[in-house]
């Protein structure tokens, strides 16, 4: 397919000062736009200005939420090259999301081709500060102009860009996370393991309350017992039990964090004792009374390594390796970042060049 490229004529003015950028809160001066309409198939790819789009208030997504999405970087590499990590892998989960959701598939190759030339275009815009990057924001939303309850029959793939710094506002110091035991999150069979507005809508209301007693996320129980752990807001978890790195299983109902793979394949490469396996709060609450509960630390895009130093489940806070980042919390952000910078060399595919 081809690409059509339009650029802006009134470039912004770029942050100043990139040890403030927040989180998703500055956007560059181009995205990427593709249409599908039934019958003719995904068309019109298109690099625009970036600026608002033109939807009628009958449009699907706005009513019964058809909408994926997916959230990767990309960084100002130390041989001054731009530098995506396993894009590939979000692509694919952003299609099986699709799927999920009854959302037509796209062209993975051809998705990674044009986010490679919008970066291009706005590389001027990934930070040039350490730990600062180029969040970038694809995602496709069902547009049809009709209320009945069904599958759309028109679609907008969508790319945008915003340059980021840490996604909590403490940076690698560890967070404090509420274990949820009134709201559940999703369910085998639901939607948990798709990356969907809907699961996020689910959660804010627990959020909030969380966020109000001074937590930073919730962790959230299986729907079905409330006994086990399944994954936070925005990160999956992994808690050192012993000489054991435990992370829960994918059943279904979780997301496949793709950071949460890296850190399996790198843990086991380094030869450390790494299980995908049912873990429950009681568990956890044990292995924190017997002190054998040594580090807890959440994945994610965003989050990168996030140790957690405090967790309250009902009455209880267990406080986790003293608040404090843990060995092998840093050992992970270490490689991780520096894989992703470009400092390390990864495995193969794992650190992409927009201009490869
Ligand atoms: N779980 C949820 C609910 C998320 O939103 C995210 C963030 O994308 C993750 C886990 C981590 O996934 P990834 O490592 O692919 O960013
Ligand atoms: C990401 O890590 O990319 C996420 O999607 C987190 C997001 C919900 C802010």
């Amino acid at each position: 397919m081809e690409l059509t490229i339009q650029k802006t004529q009134n470039p912004k003015q770029k942050p100043q000062d990139e040890t403030k950028l927040g989180f998703g809160q500055i956007f560059t001066d181009h995205m990427f736009v593709m249409d599908y309409d039934e019958g003719q198939g995904w068309h019109d790819a298109r690099i625009v200005p970036y600026g608002p789009l033109d939807l009628t208030p009958a449009c699907m997504c706005l009513h019964y939420s058809q909408e994926v999405f997916e959230g990767l970087k990309a960084y100002r590499g130390v041989d001054g090259k731009i530098k995506l990590f396993r894009p590939d892998e979000n692509f694919k989960r952003m299609n099986n999301s699709c799927d999920r959701i009854s959302m037509p598939k796209y062209d993975e190759e051809f998705a990674l081709y044009a986010l490679k030339e919008l970066l291009k275009i706005d590389q001027d815009w990934v930070p040039h500060t350490e730990g600062a990057s180029l969040y970038i924001r694809p995602f496709i939303i069902g547009t049809e102009d009709a209320l009945g309850a069904h599958t759309s029959t028109s679609y907008k793939f969508i790319i945008i860009m915003s340059p980021s710094g840490a996604y909590y506002p403490g940076g690698l110091n560890p967070v404090k996370i509420y274990v949820e035991t009134n709201y559940v999150r999703a369910v085998i069979g639901g939607t948990g393991a798709a990356k969907t507005g809907g699961n996020y809508a689910a959660s804010m209301k627990a959020q909030d309350e969380a966020a109000a007693q001074g937590y930073n996320q919730v962790l959230w129980l299986d729907g079905v017992e409330r006994k086990y752990i399944e994954e936070v807001g925005a990160m999956n978890v992994f808690f050192v039990i012993g000489d054991e790195i435990v992370t829960p299983k994918l059943r279904g109902s979780i997301l496949p964090g793709i950071t949460r793979k890296s850190t399996i394949e790198l843990l086991r490469s380094k030869g450390y004792n790494v299980s995908e396996r049912l873990l429950s709060v009681d568990e956890v609450l044990e292995a924190n009374k017997n002190g054998s509960l040594k580090e807890m630390f959440g994945t994610g895009t965003a989050a990168v390594i996030s140790p957690v130093g405090e967790l309250k489940i009902g009455d209880t806070i267990c406080t986790i390796n003293n608040n404090e980042i843990g060995p092998i919390s840093q050992m992970l952000y270490d490689t991780l970042t520096g894989i992703q910078w470009g400092k390390i060399e990864g495995p193969e595919g794992w650190s992409v060049n927009i201009d490869d």
